[in-house]
């Protein structure tokens, strides 16, 4: 790669220009486009200059090989100092071939399969003219009411952290420079946008310090601590302070505490929300706020472009703010070989080759099958091949199985449902839509009923539109809607086998689906390969093994529901509890309806008694964690053993269950193995009251077992 000196760069910039790189806008600002891109905010009148365009530093939403090209070329010939465009756009479970969206990836509890992923969005992404992903997004998340829960990796900050670093792997790979299949990263949204209030997207965060530390920063963290080379800020508040105006977060944790010295841009017109968020008057204040704060790039409003020369004049703000900004920009556009070739890897012709290929495929179709969770089987699956079959319902020749932020892949070229089945079956298929999302016609009533009459096996796919949850896709009642219950209900009068398959992206209310279904699979969003691996699960050709990584709510007043919760002083279940002066809900168990954790296969485990190699752990001796594990069922299978820990007296309250490590043990039928996991002090560390991070002395409990509600208990001592 050849350099250009960057300082010297920086030194024939003019302040305006030097400015224009920290805007950001979407691909119908720029010369050379063929369409809009990826619009993905508000699109209000911006009232800059073209001469703010052409020195613009950044595009977002914008890919495919020939069009990035022309709008690269176009750009240089404007700008009058040769800097290239930084192009950036959500690619955030694959580019054209779709994975499983993130929710369901993290069902997967596959690392590996994980950073695949990531590595192949990355190749498809920069062959077509990406330079940066705005992903993973690493928000912890425990209110399925929040649309973009389906964004996330779920509701555990040890998971989440081997995710987010997993996907920054895959993403960047170890040679962004040399690379030039790889994009660089942006983590997202920084921080605890998982924890607005009341699952409504944009809303206000208010959370201690310590919950921050222990539960919502870690993941982040994690993508940094991998090399994540941008982090994009959060829409909300923290502690009253919205996260694209907040020092604490930006300047003293970002930047001072965790030394990170990348770019942090700003979420699609956060920087000019700051007036609505009411901590700035005008635009004025709002980008004195913003570039105090630490955001380094505006996206999509202009509050740096229209204002930051005014208050560099008047010594508002110090022009060192603006040019650390741009350096920054700057030094990622050189690691990425820019300033050699602006170009990058932008190829039409390979481009055809890479995007959507076989080979990305059958990983899509791995990860598929390997995300999906199946939540009930009371003996309807697998699926015999040579029966008949009846597949009912909007999901049942559906291409909505991409999952929200899959705009560069196509619906068309996702197998359906009933293609899959189809391509494994000798008997007959019949196939009726039964109703839309949210309403039917008898017409379709009918034909589904008499499909289902027919056969000996009812498929019924369900669930929700993949705009009913992303961003700006929050719903109070997260149950299926209406028209699908009822599909249900009419179904299940004809007392057949009944086997549910749900796409969605959000745990769900289940109640009016799972007590009536015989076997009931959670796929998700599966991606490209959806109705494959459905199909093969269904059939048995794989085993299920997707462990949840969302609790699943009995119902949505328990919201949140989550199993990493406190005790509380009256929890229920204790020896001593009375009937009513208990921590617990009249109308409905505190349980929810299936655990973090949980998932079935079709062999059956069984767990041994677990040992500990010791019950004294001290700073220098670790303790092991044992337990013998049989496949007794009939078929090879796959099981995620779980290992929790609970500290039973900390200097503040600590979680009924913590989870520290998991190991995915594959057996074939009647082979067992002893599993060990090791433990050390220094996974009993936590965040203390004065925010320390250190362990207690004392009594604690190890659980191992298939999901979070195992109560293998083995209590141990921390020795100081
Ligand atoms: O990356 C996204 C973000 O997650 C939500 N707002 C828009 C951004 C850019 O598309």
């Amino acid at each position: 790669v050849k350099h250009r000196n960057l300082k010297n760069l920086l030194d024939q910039m003019t302040l305006d220009e030097k400015i224009a790189q920290l805007i950001q806008l979407a691909v119908p600002f720029y010369e050379g486009a063929d369409g809009d891109g990826l619009i993905t905010g508000p699109m209000a009148s911006l009232g800059i200059t073209e001469e703010t365009v052409h020195n613009s530093g950044s595009v977002l939403g914008m890919a495919g090989a020939s069009e990035t090209i022309n709008v690269q070329r176009a750009h240089l010939n404007n700008n009058r100092l040769g800097i290239p465009l930084l192009m950036m756009a959500d690619i955030v479970h694959g580019f054209k071939t779709i994975f499983p969206v993130p929710l369901a990836i993290g069902c997967s509890w596959d690392m590996e399969l994980a950073e695949k992923s990531a590595e192949i969005a990355a190749k498809e992404a920069s062959v077509s003219g990406v330079h940066v992903t705005y992903a993973p997004m690493a928000d912890l998340v425990r209110d399925p009411r929040w649309g973009r829960v389906v964004e996330s990796t779920g509701e555990d900050p040890y998971l989440n952290s081997e995710f987010a670093r997993a996907f920054v792997r895959g993403f960047q790979g170890t040679d962004l420079s040399g690379d030039t299949d790889r994009v660089a990263a942006c983590v997202k949204h920084f921080a605890a946008y998982g924890a607005a209030e009341a699952g409504r997207d944009y809303n206000t965060v208010d959370l201690s310090d310590r919950q921050m530390r222990e539960f919502y920063l870690p993941a982040y963290k994690a993508a940094l601590d991998e090399g994540c080379e941008m982090v994009m800020t959060s829409f909300n508040t923290v502690d009253g302070i919205p996260a694209t105006g907040n020092s604490k977060l930006m300047r003293k944790l970002l930047r001072e505490e965790w030394g990170f010295d990348g770019i942090i841009i700003s979420d699609w017109g956060a920087v000019k929300e700051l007036i609505a968020h009411g901590i700035a008057a005008d635009e004025s204040e709002a980008a004195a706020k913003a570039i105090k704060a630490g955001v380094d790039i505006e996206m999509m409003t202009s509050c740096y472009v229209k204002h930051l020369s005014e208050l560099v004049d008047a010594k508002e703000v110090d022009v060192a703010l603006i040019d650390e900004a741009v350096l920054r920009i700057l030094t990622l556009k050189q690691k990425l070989g820019l300033f050699d070739n602006p170009y990058r890897a932008a190829d039409p012709e390979r481009e055809k080759d890479i995007v959507f290929c076989e080979e990305h495929r059958e990983t899509a179709r791995e990860l598929a099958v390997k995300s999906c969770v199946l939540l009930k089987n009371e003996g309807a699956l697998p699926l015999k091949g040579d029966r008949s079959i009846a597949l009912i319902g909007p999901f049942a020749r559906n291409g909505d199985v991409l999952g929200p932020w899959s705009w560069t892949g196509s619906k068309d070229d996702a197998v359906k449902l009933d293609a899959g089945l189809r391509s494994k079956m000798s008997g007959s298929l019949t196939v009726a839509d039964g109703c839309g999302i949210e309403t039917a016609t008898e017409e379709q009533w009918q034909e589904a009923l008499a499909a289902a009459q027919a056969a000996e096996t009812i498929v019924l796919a369900l669930g929700e539109h993949s705009d009913m949850s992303g961003e700006a896709g929050c719903r109070a009642d997260i149950r299926l809607p209406e028209i699908q219950l009822e599909l249900v209900r009419k179904i299940k009068s004809l007392g057949k086998p009944i086997v549910v398959v749900l796409f969605n992206g959000r745990p769900l209310d289940l109640h009016g689906v799972y007590e009536e279904a015989d076997a009931v699979l959670e796929a998700w969003y599966p991606g490209s390969e959806a109705g494959n691996a459905i199909a093969d699960l269904l059939f048995g050709d794989a085993n299920p093994e997707g462990r949840l990584t969302m609790s699943f709510p009995y119902s949505v007043g328990q919201v949140p529901v989550y199993y990493n919760a406190y005790n509380t002083g009256r929890p229920q279940g204790a020896p001593d509890a009375q009937v009513r002066y208990v921590s617990q809900y009249l109308d409905i168990p505190n349980e929810p309806l299936l655990p973090f954790g949980f998932g079935l296969g079709y062999s059956e485990f069984e767990y041994g008694d677990a040992a500990l190699s010791s019950e004294v752990i001290t700073k220098d001796e670790q303790l092991r964690v044992s337990v013998t594990l049989t496949n007794k069922g009939s078929r090879a299978g796959v099981e995620t053993v779980q290992m929790y820990v609970r500290d039973m007296s900390g200097e503040v309250v600590r979680p009924v269950k913590e989870l520290k490590d998991f190991r995915k043990v594959a057996l074939r039928p009647g082979e067992s193995r002893e599993i060990q996991f090791t433990l050390s002090e220094k996974q009993l560390r936590y965040y203390h009251s004065d925010l320390t991070h250190d362990s207690d002395a004392g009594a604690f409990v190890a659980y191992v077992g298939p999901n979070s509600k195992t109560n293998a208990a083995l209590p141990f001592k921390l020795v100081k």
